[in-house]
């Protein structure tokens, strides 16, 4: 059940924000974004809307916090940045949209690191339905989805948990999309994302990729830290692919949508990179964590804010991140990708959302109060054809 708590802060957000929510996203495909996840939630059993019953089981599992420290070393090793470096910092925060929940732990090298990395299940994402109108059906599967674009050196750790078991999910495809340091995603040519004249974008794969989860459910990308564009906080997507196959050109096809979602970032984190070259570049309006309706809505019921420490003396020297996120083993998600990445580079999908904005708000949709079930949503952002 949405608390009417949140439907008031979502439509007084909403009366703020009629401007887009993904490059070339109508107000009114917000708007079905919003009813979509408002809808699947009040649907959704309460555990599979958030992993707060399994968080003695992953609380148990410290296995996974040698993990990530042996992580960070090895990335810093790879980076060449001195091993006895203290963590700069590390994150903690009780409500996610209270923008200022840095932890002022003082971490020294004597800490022992695999403090660091104990978390308290709280960094679980809910599995939702929005997938945005910018999926790239066919992407390939690597660990390195930088393709030479510039930025800060980001690697994030995902690990995916079945809401049902409690357990990690070994062996599922798991795919990250984001856009790059002056907010523009590669693969989708839109009105809103970037030069729409630049008909090359279609068959750029930066920043995109799939990839297997290991044997503690967790896939790891080197990727960069994800800009800002007009409308969204900053943001990464995140879907999930049971019993799909791999191809022999390193593509995936079939099996089910078991998850989509997005993770976030804390503020004063987007700040430190935003001050990098060539984010500062970025003439796009940024919008704050505080003012996302999305993270908003997601953080009613779990954390999807990652945690991260610095690798080095500041941010240039990159990041390591890591979130956990629940997902639904018997869910088969439908979702409509705008373009199709194929062996002929990127074509778009004609009943995809990629297009410029669509029309008027739908009638009949109310942005306060509880929403009814059952009610309809725009098949332009939902439906497969
Ligand atoms: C950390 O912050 C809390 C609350 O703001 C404060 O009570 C505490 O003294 C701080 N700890 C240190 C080590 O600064
Ligand atoms: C874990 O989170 C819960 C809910 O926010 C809180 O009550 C509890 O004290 C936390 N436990 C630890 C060990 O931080
Ligand atoms: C981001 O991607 C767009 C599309 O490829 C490109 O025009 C732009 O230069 C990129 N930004 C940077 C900083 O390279
Ligand atoms: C996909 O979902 C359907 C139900 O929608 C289920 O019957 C089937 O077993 C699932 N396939 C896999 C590979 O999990
Ligand atoms: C899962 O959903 C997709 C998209 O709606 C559909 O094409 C596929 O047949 C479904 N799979 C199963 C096993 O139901
Ligand atoms: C990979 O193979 C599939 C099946 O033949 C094809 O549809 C797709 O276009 C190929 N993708 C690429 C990137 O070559």
């Amino acid at each position: 059940m949405k608390s009417t708590i949140v439907s008031a802060v979502l439509a007084s957000l909403l009366l703020v924000q009629q401007s887009v929510a993904h490059p070339g996203q109508s107000a009114a495909e917000a708007q079905a974004e919003i009813r979509e996840r408002a809808e699947y939630m009040s649907k959704a059993a309460p555990h599979k809307r958030s992993l707060a019953h399994c968080a003695a089981k992953l609380k148990a599992r410290n296995l996974d916090a040698a993990r990530r420290a042996a992580k960070v070393e090895a990335l810093r090793e790879k980076r060449a940045i001195t091993q006895n470096k203290p963590f700069l910092r590390a994150r903690d925060f009780e409500d996610v949209l209270n923008t200022d929940h840095h932890s002022n732990l003082t971490v020294t090298p004597e800490s022992d690191p695999s403090e660091l990395f104990t978390g308290n299940a709280s960094c679980i994402l809910t599995p939702e339905t929005t997938e945005g109108p910018y999926w790239v059906q066919g992407e390939l599967i690597r660990q390195d989805i930088v393709d030479g674009e510039a930025g800060v050196p980001m690697t994030l750790d995902v690990q995916v948990v079945d809401v049902n078991t409690c357990e990690p999910v070994p062996q599922v495809f798991t795919e990250i999309w984001h856009c790059n340091s002056t907010g523009v995603y590669g693969g989708v040519v839109a009105n809103g994302n970037g030069n729409t004249d630049d008909e090359a974008n279609l068959d750029n794969t930066m920043l995109r990729g799939v990839q297997l989860t290991d044997k503690d459910g967790v896939v790891s990308f080197d990727t960069l830290f994800p800009g800002h564009y007009t409308g969204r906080a900053t943001h990464i997507h995140v879907m999930t692919h049971v019993g799909a196959q791999q191809l022999p050109n390193n593509t995936v096809a079939g099996g089910n949508i078991t998850h989509v979602g997005q993770i976030f970032f804390d503020q004063d984190l987007i700040t430190l990179a935003e001050q990098q070259e060539p984010y500062l570049t970025n003439t796009q309006t940024l919008t704050t964590n505080a003012d996302d309706f999305i993270m908003a809505e997601e953080a009613e019921n779990v954390d999807p804010v990652v945690d991260y420490v610095l690798l080095g003396d500041d941010i240039s020297q990159g990041i390591f991140a890591w979130i956990a996120f629940g997902m639904d083993a018997t869910a088969n998600q439908s979702v409509t990708p705008a373009v199709y990445y194929t062996e002929n580079g990127g074509v778009k999908n004609p009943n995809g959302v990629s297009g410029p904005p669509g029309g008027a708000a739908p009638s009949g949709f109310m942005p306060s109060g509880a929403m009814p079930s059952g009610t309809a949503i725009p098949s332009a952002a939902l439906e497969s054809s």
